[in-house]
C-alpha cells in the first residue's frame, strides 16, 4: 500500500507523518510519541483517546490519520504553557481530580474546549461534556468540582458598555 504524509499542526508546530492508508489517527499520534492520548476501548465508548481537532474533542480511535491532514491537533501534551500548567490542570491537582490518571488527558482536553466555548458553564454543562469521558476509578465529582472552580478562577470578560474610548 501507498506511504501519504500528511501535514499537521500538532500542539503550536508543524508536523509532517508519514501514514500508511487505514492508520487510526490514535496509533499515529501514540508512534509519534504523544502518549498522553489513552487507548482503551477503540470503539468510541470510553473517550480516553479524545483529542482537540480545530478546538473540538474527537475520539482518535475513530479517524483515519488522514482526516487529519491539514488540521491542528492539541493534546494533553501541549496544555502547558513552557513549564507552567494551566489553570484548569492547577484545578485538577488543588481537587484531587486525579486519581490512575488514565482519563484525565482526555477530561482535560474536553474540559478546555467547553471552557472556550462557554466560559462560566453551569454545572449540568461540564457534566455534559464528562458523560464522553469514562473514568473507572471513582468517578466525576472531583473533576466536576475542578472544571467550575477554574471556570470561576478566569476573569469574567468585560461587559460592552457601547461608550467609546476617550480620546
Ligand atoms: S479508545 Fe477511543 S473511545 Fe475508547
Ligand atoms: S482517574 Fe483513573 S480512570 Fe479516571
Amino acid at each position: 500500500m501507498s506511504e501519504t504524509v500528511i501535514h499537521v499542526t500538532v500542539n503550536g508546530e508543524a508536523r509532517a507523518w508519514r501514514t500508511q492508508p487505514g492508520d487510526l489517527l490514535l496509533d499515529v499520534l501514540r508512534r509519534e510519541g504523544l502518549w498522553g492520548v489513552k487507548r482503551g476501548c477503540e470503539t468510541g465508548e470510553c473517550g480516553a483517546c479524545a483529542v482537540l481537532l480545530d478546538g473540538e474533542p474527537v475520539n482518535s480511535c475513530l479517524m483515519f490519520a488522514a482526516q487529519a491532514d491539514g488540521r491542528a491537533l492539541l493534546t494533553v501534551e501541549g496544555l502547558a504553557e513552557s513549564d507552567r500548567l494551566l489553570p484548569l490542570q492547577e484545578a485538577f491537582l488543588d481537587h484531587g481530580a486525579v486519581q490512575c490518571g488514565y482519563c484525565t488527558p482526555a477530561m482535560l482536553l474536553c474540559a478546555k474546549a467547553l471552557l472556550e466555548r462557554s466560559p462560566k458553564p453551569t454545572e449540568a454543562e461540564v457534566r455534559e461534556v464528562l458523560s464522553g469521558v469514562l473514568c473507572r476509578c471513582t468517578g466525576y465529582k472531583k473533576p466536576v468540582e475542578a472544571i467550575l472552580a477554574a471556570a470561576e478562577a478566569t476573569p469574567k470578560p468585560r461587559a460592552k458598555t457601547g461608550r467609546r474610548a476617550a480620546r
